[in-house]
């Protein structure tokens, strides 16, 4: 379990998403509301696009290249056309940042070549 701190809670608000790179992992972290940040692969699982730079939808973000959205918790897709889930990770708010411990993956989704 290895917290990574991945910036700072005024760094990103509510409704954005920001690219960070953990471990050499590229991960995409979604600031849903105050108190509320979540983090899943940032590579989408239909053509290799760059989820962070797509649009977040209550609990979702959908891929800015076909328009796949992905469930922030589970990682799955719950739009076409990307069938396979991403992985998605832990992550908080605590002490004036924002963090994601990549070892704490939350479903089993393998990660996306990259
Ligand atoms: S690359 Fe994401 S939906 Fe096609």
């Amino acid at each position: 379990m290895t917290w990574v701190r991945v910036a700072g809670a005024d760094e990103l608000p509510a409704g954005e998403a920001l690219k960070a790179e953990i471990d050499g992992t590229p991960v995409c972290v979604v600031r849903l509301d105050a108190e509320t940040v979540k983090a899943v692969h940032d590579v989408c699982s239909h053509e290799d696009e760059a989820l962070h730079e797509g649009w977040v939808e209550d609990n979702a973000i959908e891929c800015p290249a076909h328009g796949s959205m992905f469930d922030l918790d589970s990682g799955e897709p719950t739009m076409l056309p990307a069938t396979r889930p991403v992985p998605s990770y832990r992550a908080r708010i605590a002490e004036g940042a924002i963090w994601v411990d990549r070892d704490q993956q939350l479903n089993d989704a393998p990660e996306p070549r990259h």
